[in-house]
């Protein structure tokens, strides 16, 4: 692996010759018109290949509706006119809810969402965009901390290197088979209320060690949860099956799953048992073959444990949050695993589009790396993350004049992540800073200040 290094290349040509040096498997393209191309989700249709990635902001009401945060984020992602907005984790059960002010779409709150829908929709068609809405449903596992600081995990099998950094000790009992049985209900119930509020689909969130993402990698769990392959992919199956029963065919069931955990055995998923680096595709293509089976119109892979102390294997950044590693290899080498598991899990889904993440670092060549994923069908949509939060209206740019402005660009200095794990509410410091950078300071002082008390 090659040395990390900061993004520093001012020409397509510069960034050419870096890809040609570290022999990674990123390709550039300039015919920007297969961004305009439709894409067809399940019975619906996305106007062009762009996607915002989900991105919380952890900054909903406390009965988890929209705030008015919540509100301007979505207007923002409107007007950049993406095909595909693929809304923020949204908790289905208060107890797994990752923060207090998680979205969570209630009965009781369902007419302010249907409210911001609503709003959402019309600040697109000004501009003449249509966009398919997904709506994220999680549990967050034993990232769980509904109420203020503390953190509650609810953890599916014991890890030992995950469980002293979340709260968890020898005593924490593991959420029972029972418990799970029950959730599949509550997926079910959210999905019918996001239908209610105007969601095209929801997506039952697997991904980045939340319950159902640990929930694959339980070789450890005893029980029809645990064990064989058929006992951890259980729950994500059936809830999948769960939820297009009841919906029908006229609803979109999408997965965002990680492929590979970067986790050792028996504790990850998607991993060689002797290297946890190596990527084992067995399992990951069969699920994908056994959820698109199940009725599954619509995919995005990501991988990592953003909590851990690898995040770049989920985000590639030049900085990284407080007391995380310099990463031991290039990012560039970091987006090319992230390509390399769109581009087999797209392969293996056929038809079922499939949305590429792990573009924000490239700055103004995504739009270059973009079109070549798209054109050679290494994935059906490219997804923009933490460049959403920085740069909201960059896939208009990119629609109507092939580029963006490196002055908008993310800088991936990782601040909102930061945000995040001082439990403030997170949006870009850089590009946004008359709203962020008060609150990154605010909940930093914060965060020091819990440190300091022990
Ligand atoms: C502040 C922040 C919030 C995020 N929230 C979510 C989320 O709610 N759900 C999710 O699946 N991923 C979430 N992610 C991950 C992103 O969707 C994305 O996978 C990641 O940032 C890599 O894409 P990028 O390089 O375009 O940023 C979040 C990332 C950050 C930095």
């Amino acid at each position: 692996m090659a040395d990390h290094e900061k993004f520093h290349y001012k020409t397509l040509e510069d960034l050419k010759e870096e890809i040609k040096k570290l022999n990674v498997s990123i390709h550039l393209n300039e015919d920007m018109s297969v961004f305009q191309n439709p894409v067809r989700v399940g019975k619906k249709i996305a106007s062009n290949a762009l996607a915002v990635l989900p991105m919380e902001g952890c900054d909903s009401n406390r009965d988890g509706s929209p705030s008015e945060l919540v509100k301007r984020r979505y207007k923002r992602f409107a007007e950049g006119g993406a095909g595909l907005l693929w809304w923020e984790a949204n908790a289905v059960v208060e107890e797994g809810r990752a923060n207090e002010l998680q979205m969570m779409l209630t009965r009781e709150n369902l007419t302010q969402f249907s409210e911001l829908m609503e709003d959402v929709k019309k600040t697109a068609e000004k501009e003449k965009f249509h966009q398919i809405h997904i709506l994220q449903l999680t549990h967050s596992g034993r990232y769980s901390r509904p109420v203020g600081h503390a953190a509650k995990p609810m953890i599916p099998q014991h890890d030992p290197i995950l469980d002293g950094r979340c709260g968890v000790n020898d005593h924490t009992p593991l959420v029972t088979d029972e418990y799970l049985d029950r959730l599949t209900d509550r997926y079910v119930e959210s999905a019918r209320l996001a239908k209610a509020a105007g969601f095209d689909g929801v997506d039952i969130k697997a991904c980045h060690r939340y319950l159902i993402s640990e929930l694959l990698a339980s070789h450890t769990r005893k029980g029809k949860y645990g064990g064989s392959f058929e006992n951890r992919s259980r729950f994500l199956l059936q809830t999948i099956r769960a939820v297009k029963e009841t919906m029908g065919s006229d609803f979109i069931v999408a997965c965002r799953f990680n492929v590979f955990d970067a986790h050792p055995y028996p504790y990850g998923f998607g991993c060689d048992k002797d290297d946890m680096w190596k990527f084992d595709e067995t399992e990951p293509l069969l699920l994908v073959k056994q959820m698109c089976e199940a009725g599954v119109e619509l995919l995005s892979n990501s991988a990592g444990n953003p909590y851990y102390i690898y995040p770049q294997v989920t985000r590639p950044f030049d900085l990284s949050s407080m007391g995380i590693p310099v990463p031991k290899e290039h990012p560039l080498q970091s987006i090319d695993r992230l390509f390399s598991f769109t581009r087999k899990i797209q392969q293996a889904a056929g038809n079922v589009p499939v949305v590429g993440n792990g573009y924000t670092w490239l700055r103004q060549w995504i739009p270059y790396a973009g079109a070549a994923n798209l054109k050679d069908h290494s994935c059906s949509f490219v997804g923009l993350g933490r460049s959403s939060f920085a740069y909201p209206l960059a896939p208009k740019d990119i629609l109507r004049t092939g580029k963006m402005d490196p002055e908008k660009c993310c800088i991936t200095c990782s601040k909102c992540t930061q945000i995040m794990r001082d439990h403030g509410k997170t949006g870009c410091v850089i590009r946004d800073k008359e709203v962020y950078a008060k609150l990154y300071q605010e909940a930093r002082k914060e965060a020091e200040q819990r440190e300091k008390m022990g």
